[in-house]
């Protein structure tokens, strides 16, 4: 398979190579693009290096099978729409076209079947969404989800490398910070993306509209509360549910909730560092509070669940599902 890699040298970039390896994905080419700073590096991949190329609207207009984008939304919107013109599934990372109606925004264990006959740009949602969604997609199909209060806390990398990087500045004593609105280390930051004139920051917006596309169901009241914690890899959520059928009992919310693909739920509670590294969202501290009111604690790695690993399950699912992805003779 021949695949591109827009966004090659960031985090959700190289992890994507990463993956590509591990899960053993039958590879013939692998171009990595990214902008001109990085012409000149190589990026190890299986037993090769391979050189990273200048971003072009000429290299992307050979066919690929699959273009991955993870260069965020200007890059998105001024190149994906010219790969999708050659290549069938361009799947991209940020949310530029997230809001698109034509765009489908896709989280494959829970609406995979979107991507039946589609060609084009696939948008992988916001982190922190795909997470949750995974942790309550089963319990709306049983008993209809009517309000969500979710507080999550988000680790530093959902800011990229730079992130990581500012926060052990931090811990090496600097008191500078750039990424961050505030000092992030030894704190907690309640402030993600930018304030809105509705009181929700851009972050908690992506949580409400994304979530309610990819369970498709617009009238879920959704309330969420996004926090920067000084943890390197993992998001956790502290998540808040009111269905409105009845639930008789913990155990069946258990059961549902391991319909699941993917899914690792304990008795006990995850913490995020247990979670780095790991493609399961964890599923934990489930409590049924009233009969149509229930907590879970929900903990995934944030690069590859909330980004990387999601994208490559899209890629997945075209494969093994919907029998591979030719574009349809023009
Ligand atoms: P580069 O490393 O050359 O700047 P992150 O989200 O971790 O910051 O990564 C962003 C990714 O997007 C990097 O691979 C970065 O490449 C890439 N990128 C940023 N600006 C451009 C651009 N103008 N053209 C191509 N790739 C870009």
């Amino acid at each position: 398979m021949k695949i591109g890699i827009v966004g090659a040298t960031g985090l959700v970039g190289r992890t994507m190579i990463q993956l590509l390896h591990e899960r053993s994905i039958g590879v013939s080419q692998l171009d990595l693009f990214a902008s001109e700073r990085s012409v000149g590096i190589s990026i190890p991949f299986s037993d090769q290096r391979i050189p990273v190329q200048m971003l072009s609207q000429d290299a992307l207009t050979q066919p690929y099978d699959f273009l991955f984008f993870s260069a965020g939304s200007e890059i998105a919107r001024k190149y994906a729409p010219i790969g999708a013109e050659h290549t069938p599934i361009v799947i991209d990372n940020s949310s530029a076209f997230r809001k698109d109606p034509q765009v489908p925004l896709i989280v494959p264990e829970v609406n995979g079947l979107l991507l039946n006959h589609y060609h084009g740009i696939v948008a992988n949602p916001n982190c922190s969404t795909i997470q949750m969604v995974l942790g309550i997609s089963q319990v709306h199909k049983e008993w209809g989800i009517e309000e969500v209060v979710v507080v999550t806390f988000q680790s530093v990398s959902g800011a990229g490398n730079k992130g990581i990087l500012e926060l052990r500045a931090q811990q090496q004593g600097t008191l500078e910070h750039e990424h961050f609105p505030n000092l992030i280390h030894e704190n907690v930051i309640p402030v993600i993306g930018d304030p809105q004139d509705d009181g929700y920051t851009t972050e908690e917006r992506k949580m409400i509209d994304e979530t309610r596309t990819i369970l498709n169901d617009s009238n879920i009241r959704i309330f969420p509360t996004c926090v920067r914690v000084p943890v390197v890899f993992g998001h956790s959520e502290a998540v808040f549910v009111r269905v409105s059928t009845p639930i008789a009992s913990e155990r069946e919310i258990a059961r549902a909730i391991d319909r699941t693909l993917h899914i690792q739920r304990s008795d006990g509670y995850h913490t995020p560092l247990e979670f780095a590294g790991s493609d399961r969202t964890g599923i934990s501290r489930l409590r049924l509070v009233g009969p149509r009111e229930l907590f879970m604690w929900i903990v995934a790695d944030n690069v590859r669940v909330g980004a990387a690993t999601n994208a490559l399950r899209i890629m997945e699912y075209v494969l093994q599902n919907l029998g591979g992805n030719q574009l349809p003779p023009k």
